[in-house]
């Protein structure tokens, strides 16, 4: 394994896939007339699609990772007790080192946690300010009573637009919703670290201080949504001035620290393909968590995860701070991301962590937004070639609870999403080809 170093001179090399392939898992070619009938069946929903009619699939990045040598013998020590497998305290040790949270309560994925997160510290009529929402994060909060609120700087909602750290605060309008609301009736901010819905657009640690300082002066706690906090970590290294010399590990541990607890997804950063969990610093809390998550997930010390899934999320924890694997990750996405823009197809920029987002609107301005274009582009795009990808439109932002109507958000995207270690630069290379036919 390599150190993770990023020297300036590792830095200017190509990078390659830090890992060679010991075991494959061949894919179906289907032909046009086969999807045409796969994809009317699905409702033109690729989410409706069986993953047998899928060539190559990018719905999503979130628990299909190919798991590592070390993760899969890790599988083979699992120990199944029902209480105080060696599995959860090598994953709290994990979550110690790295991200430095004092308690963990597992859950079997991400929104398991936001569940036992909401219940615990929402009440009805509180707000959430948060820097833009993610699907399953909202929904808990509004389930709980709470209200989110968009504090995400005005640049993340324009796809065009280079901002280095679109996934940061706007510090005016977090200031206005504590003003509005008081802080007695905002129970944390939530942070999002390379923010999905904004097209894995990371947050700097110098915003993220300012975010503090402000809600240290009202008493205000933030939790943090570690899902892809590593590839966060990496953007930060790139961009951020200062951070250059910095490891992912200890970028990723600064992020961290300037947080009061997590929610993690670890079917993302974490390389597994099931699992999470909540971190907490408070005592208090981290009781409260506990004797909930028993009555949704499991017992504390395995919240709904089998030892086995434990001890990969452990794992997989270390993999992802390290740095040759991290830059080849996103690297594979800029890689992707690229070879659209060289042929003109519009796309968010800059190029994201996890994925590659369409602008639909921009692709399809004919179509207005309540026929659904990243709906529609989704369909067609698979209809090519088989690739499957996903709506991030004004499907996924649902609809107002209260008037039952069309969210529309200004951002209307497909998003072509890499699963981490599992398709290669040829099945890049094909993806494009077939999004620049359709285009
Ligand atoms: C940013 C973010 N938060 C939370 C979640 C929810 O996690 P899970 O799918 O593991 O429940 C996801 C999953 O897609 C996510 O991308």
């Amino acid at each position: 394994m390599s150190t993770d170093d990023g020297t300036p001179a590792q830095r200017t090399r190509s990078w390659a896939e830090p890992f060679k392939i010991k075991m494959v898992e061949p894919l179906k070619m289907t032909t046009r007339a086969e999807r045409e009938v796969a994809i009317r069946e699905a409702g033109y929903n690729t989410f409706l699609l069986r993953s047998e009619d899928v060539y190559i699939d990018l719905l999503t990045d979130s628990g299909t990772n190919a798991m590592s040598d070390r993760q899969w013998a890790g599988m083979m020590l699992g120990d199944e007790a029902y209480a105080g497998s060696r599995n959860f305290y090598h994953l709290e040790a994990a979550v110690q080192e790295l991200y430095g949270y004092r308690h963990l309560v597992p859950t079997h994925q991400g929104r398991g946690a936001e569940h036992i997160l909401s219940k615990i510290m929402i009440s009805p009529g509180d707000v959430v300010p948060g820097n833009m929402y993610f699907t399953t994060t909202r929904l808990h909060q509004e389930l709980a009573g709470g209200t989110f609120v968009d504090v995400i700087i005005d640049e993340a909602h324009d796809p065009t637009n280079l901002h280095p750290f679109k996934g940061n605060v706007d510090l005016a309008k977090l200031q206005r919703v504590i003003e509005q609301h008081g802080a007695d009736k905002i129970p944390y901010v939530c942070i999002a670290t390379a923010v999905n819905m904004a097209g894995g657009q990371p947050i700097s640690l110098a915003n993220l201080r300012e975010v503090r300082a402000m809600c240290d002066a009202h008493g205000i706690r933030i939790i943090h949504d570690a899902t892809r906090v590593a590839e966060n970590a990496f953007f930060i290294k790139e961009r951020e001035p200062g951070c250059a010399d910095m490891t992912i590990a200890e970028i990723v541990r600064a992020i961290c620290d300037l947080t009061d607890g997590c929610t993690m997804s670890a079917k993302k950063d974490a390389l597994v393909n099931i699992g999470g969990f909540l971190a907490l610093n408070d005592d208090d809390l981290f009781d409260a968590a506990r004797n909930m998550v028993v009555i949704y997930e499991g017992l504390h010390t395995y919240g709904g995860m089998a030892g086995r899934d434990m001890e990969a999320v452990s794992i997989g924890l270390h993999e992802s701070v390290e740095y040759d694997h991290i830059r080849a990750r996103v690297g594979q996405v800029a890689y992707l991301g690229r070879k659209l823009q060289d042929a003109g197809v519009p796309i968010v920029v800059p190029i994201g962590s996890h994925g590659v987002f369409l602008d639909a609107r921009a692709f399809l301005p004919h179509l207005d937004q309540d026929t659904y274009p990243a709906q529609a582009l989704a369909a067609e795009i698979y209809l090519d070639s088989g690739v499957r990808t996903m709506e991030r439109g004004n499907v996924s932002s649902g609809r107002d609870p209260a008037t039952g109507e069309n969210r529309h958000p200004r951002l209307e995207l497909v998003r072509i999403t890499l699963p981490r270690r599992v398709y290669t630069q040829a099945h890049m290379d094909v993806t494009a080809e077939s999004i620049v036919e359709v285009y």
